[in-house]
């Protein structure tokens, strides 16, 4: 098998007296999309931001291309090809939709020296980056103020897959969105697969998981309660697994709650799951 574009080990996070993360591991080829879903508070948002760079794991590790890789800021994650669409888009309203993409990197005329920011190198790159997602592109001088829901997501994922991104991270893309806006970020995250970027997207619309993930991971209360390929489960299995914050194939296997689980996950990935 080759090697994993990530790799999280074993990452467990506290805040205070709240558990977040109990010795989660997830990992995630090129060009590859995982769902990662479950409950409100199941530590979703925590083990992403981990993944950012915003919070430092308390114990465990991170693999980028098989070796270990310290994310201890949002910038090392940056550098490190990680990007992440935050839930409120964390755009700049006031600005263009050029300002936005390129806000912190922007292009100078003539090299690194320059005081003059590329203007027009930037509207074009904008532009061919927003296309490339299959997104409509809106007028790229406009304030972002002046954008609907869809084309501010659509601004928020063409900045973090813009600069090359190996991992996008998508935190709710398709909350607040209409019906033809959430079609259109799916389709976009099927594009970004298809370039062989690695995509995780928390979602609590099954739908977005079923129709764009490769494999789902289940987590519940700060743990990893199950993983499905999604060829090999349903929308319904997938919602009992979030509510009872368990793996229903553990119990057909009659292992409870000891070493049978990690056995019947290992066989569920291969789609060798009893019936
Ligand atoms: N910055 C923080 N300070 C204190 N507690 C936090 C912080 N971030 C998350 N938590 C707690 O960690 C748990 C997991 O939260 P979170 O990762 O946001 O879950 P999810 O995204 O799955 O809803 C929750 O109990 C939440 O209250
Ligand atoms: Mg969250």
């Amino acid at each position: 098998m080759t090697v994993p574009l990530i790799e999280m080990r074993n990452i467990s996070k506290s805040f205070g007296a709240v558990v977040a993360l109990r010795q989660v591991s997830l990992s995630i080829a090129a060009g590859e999309v995982v769902g990662l879903v479950g409950d409100n508070a199941a530590g979703k948002s925590t083990l992403m931001k981990i993944l950012s760079g915003v919070y430092t794991p308390d114990a465990g590790e991170i693999m980028l291309d098989g070796r270990a890789q310290a994310l201890a800021t949002p910038m090392d994650a940056r550098g490190a090809g990680i990007e992440m669409v935050y839930q409120d888009f964390a755009l700049v309203p006031e600005l263009s939709v050029t300002q936005n993409i390129f806000l912190g990197r922007e292009l100078l005329q003539g090299g690194l020296r320059s005081k003059f920011v590329d203007k027009a190198k930037m509207r074009e790159r904008a532009t061919h980056w927003i296309e490339r997602l299959g997104l409509r592109v809106p007028p790229v001088d406009t304030p972002v103020r002046a954008t609907s829901g869809g084309q501010q997501q659509a601004v928020a994922i063409a900045r973090a897959t813009a600069f090359d991104a190996r991992l996008v991270i998508m935190d709710e893309p398709t909350a607040n969105l209409a019906a033809a806006a959430i079609e259109k970020v799916r389709a976009a995250i099927g594009r970004l697969r298809s370039h062989g970027v690695a995509v995780i997207v928390i979602s609590h619309r099954i739908e977005d998981i079923l129709e764009t993930a490769d494999r789902a991971i289940v987590l519940k209360h700060g743990a990893v309660v199950g993983e499905r390929r999604i060829e090999d489960t349903r929308g319904d299995e997938l919602v009992h697994m979030i509510v009872a914050g368990r793996d229903p194939r553990d119990a057909a296997a009659g292992g409870g709650d000891g070493d049978g689980a990690g056995a019947a996950a290992d066989g569920g990935a291969g789609g060798s799951a009893p019936p």
